[in-house]
């Protein structure tokens, strides 16, 4: 892994349509205009992101006269002035609001929002569980919300009806402690957690096989991949969902029997059944 790309060479990292100006906005860039190691990972992370989402925004945008897109936990929002820039400033309609829990990363990212004169680009304080948002959503991301954050933007797709949804999901644990308490489980399959390590590992591969479940059980079609090489990033699984029909009976009956195998009860399980 590079450590440094130094300025001359920084315009061969950047999309199509990519400006060094809004890097250097989004503090990407340092003064001497070097993108750094680890605003280079996170800048691999959002282009590879935004390059993936591409085909869904193309496809909102020549259904839906304002299509709405939500990011969730947004943090300083490097997705959504990127995904503004590359895709809605071109486009000259559609909106994207950006959640976000911290209030100081919020002021901070509508600051630089009007500096930008991205008018279209809301930043929402509130925490995902309280957002209050347009009916129909028609494309939510997640990247990296923590834990149960990924549950709140999958519920918050599911329930808009989103006609796309893409997470990449972050240090998921719920379920890795609802697995100590074995409430449902036997051997074998017990046998997958026994040991605090492969509880670890197999709760947080369990967390995104349900969420994958889960959209596939409401309709959506899905893929799982990696965002970008491991190098960039540990976290890295990408969850893409399309909606392609009301629900998925078989999808549902397959989520139930591994719900029941395991008795794991996921946040965003929770959320749909309340
Ligand atoms: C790891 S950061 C990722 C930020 C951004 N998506 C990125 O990739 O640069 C996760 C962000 O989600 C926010 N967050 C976590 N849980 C949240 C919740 N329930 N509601 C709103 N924001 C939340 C955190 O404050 C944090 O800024």
């Amino acid at each position: 892994m590079r450590r440094q790309v130094k300025s001359g060479a920084v315009k061969r990292e950047l999309l199509q349509g990519e400006s060094t100006k809004l890097l250097q906005e989004l503090h990407l860039l340092t003064r001497e205009g070097n993108l750094n190691a680890d605003s280079l990972r996170k800048l691999k992370q959002v282009n590879h992101l935004v390059q993936l989402l591409q085909p869904a925004v193309e496809d909102v945008l020549e259904r839906f006269g304002d299509p709405v897109v939500v990011d969730c936990g947004a943090g300083k929002g490097y997705l959504g002035f990127i995904f503004y820039e590359l895709f809605l400033a071109k486009a000259e309609k559609g909106r994207i609001l950006a959640i976000e829990g911290r209030e100081e990363l919020v002021r901070a990212a509508r600051e630089r929002a009007d500096r930008l004169g991205f008018s279209r680009m809301e930043l929402v304080h509130s925490r995902l569980e309280e957002a209050m948002l347009p009916p129909r959503l028609h494309l939510v991301t997640a990247l990296h919300a923590c834990d149960t954050a990924t549950d709140d933007a999958l519920f918050l797709a599911i329930r808009g009806n989103a006609d796309h949804v893409a997470v990449v999901p972050c240090c998921q644990a719920e379920v890795a402690a609802q697995l100590k308490e074995r409430k449902a489980a036997e051997p074998p399959i017990s046998s997958l957690f026994s040991h605090p390590w492969h509880r670890r590992e197999f709760g947080s591969h369990l967390t995104n096989v349900l969420r994958a479940l889960t959209l596939e059980a409401h309709g959506y079609s899905v893929t799982v991949t990696e965002l970008t090489g491991w190098e960039h990033s540990l976290k890295n699984e990408l969850i893409v969902g399309r909606k392609v029909r009301g629900s998925n009976p078989a999808a549902r009956k397959e989520l139930d029997s591994l719900l029941a195998a395991t008795g794991v009860q996921p946040k965003l399980h929770r959320l749909l059944a309340g």
